[in-house]
């Protein structure tokens, strides 16, 4: 198996071998990849699982479910792709007649096809309508969210959600803005955050943290992984294992706290994991210099006890 190919789509899975190592996916397994994204963590669960082994793939971007049906045909009636949020994982995997699975991977955040598409509206550095909802078919975009949010609550969301310390000024800047003319595009948007930014801070792109902010809010991130993590050990088999790959400190102090929860069984009634990464797991040199995006990478990954 080829671990680093990324069969044309562009996007490389970040930290492939080893959550391979982690799920050990084998012939007669069911396992769900609950952010399947273009496939490409998905045909290595696949083919690693070979000839027997079944998945359900979940994505609640009906494009990137297209790309990846595309890219995991050859595996056939191996593969279940559904339309969801993972944060409904277990009402999922119960009508695709999943429970419980064997192993379950989650990849969170965007996928290069998202974030590389001008129209989806994710990222400053391409001009696009400002949308950055991961499902297009329902939900408000961002420019809706813009025009609609009032000042002290758009202030939080910069601040909570983007860790921007300028949340004040940029909230301030947008509600006037508005006023006179609708913050319609990701241009228009990275242009205001430089104006009211001081210049100092320009090492980063100063839009970085506002976009990152607003992506989480619009989309719910944190709710999504908190009803994730509430509900997926009750899906896995005993012995059953769960593999959580995330790109920023919001999500992963989420993960990190969650986990170790369930592994101390902490006041709680239900399932009890045993965590199998005691520190967290990060990409190696060579990665990180293959594949920028692995950077930010971190692996958590633990595994439920028998009841
Ligand atoms: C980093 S990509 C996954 C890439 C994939 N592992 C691969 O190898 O191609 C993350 C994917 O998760 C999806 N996603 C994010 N939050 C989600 C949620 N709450 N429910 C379902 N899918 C979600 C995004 O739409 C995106 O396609």
């Amino acid at each position: 198996m080829n671990l680093s190919s990324d069969a044309g789509t562009g996007h490389v899975p970040v930290l492939l071998k080893e959550a391979m190592g982690f799920l050990a996916p084998a012939s007669g397994g069911v396992y769900c990849d609950a952010t399947v994204g273009l496939g490409g963590h998905a045909a290595a669960i696949l083919e690693q699982s070979s000839p027997g082994g079944r998945l359900v793939g979940v994505d609640r971007d009906a494009g990137a479910l297209r790309l990846a049906s595309g890219r995991l045909g050859r595996f056939g009636e191996r593969v279940l792709l559904v339309h969801a949020r993972f944060g409904s994982i277990r009402t999922v995997l119960e009508k695709a007649g999943g429970v419980p699975v064997d192993g379950c991977l989650v990849d969170l955040g965007l996928s290069s096809m998202q974030l590389d598409s001008p129209e989806r509206g994710f990222s400053f550095r391409h001009n696009g309508p400002l949308d950055m909802r991961m499902d297009q078919s329902q939900g408000e975009t961002a420019a809706e969210l813009l025009r609609r949010v009032g000042v002290t609550e758009l202030e939080s969301i910069l601040r909570d959600l983007g860790e921007e310390r300028y949340a004040r000024r940029i909230a301030a800047a947008i509600v006037a803005e508005r006023g006179r003319e609708a913050l319609g595009t990701t241009s228009a948007l990275a242009a205001l955050v430089a104006r009211v930014v001081p210049s100092r801070e320009r090492s980063k792109d100063p839009a970085t943290r506002s976009f990152q902010a607003l992506r989480i809010a619009l989309n719910d991130e944190l709710g999504e992984i908190e009803r994730f993590l509430a509900d997926v050990p009750g899906c896995l088999r005993p012995g059953g294992r769960l593999v959580i790959i995330s790109f920023q400190s919001l999500e992963d102090r989420i993960v990190k706290r969650r986990l170790r929860e369930l592994a101390s069984g902490e006041g709680r009634d239900g399932p009890r994991l045993r965590l199998l990464t005691k520190h967290v797991v990060v990409a190696s040199h060579e990665e990180r210099r293959r594949n920028p995006r692995s950077r930010s990478a971190k692996l958590r990954a633990a595994e439920r006890l028998p009841s």
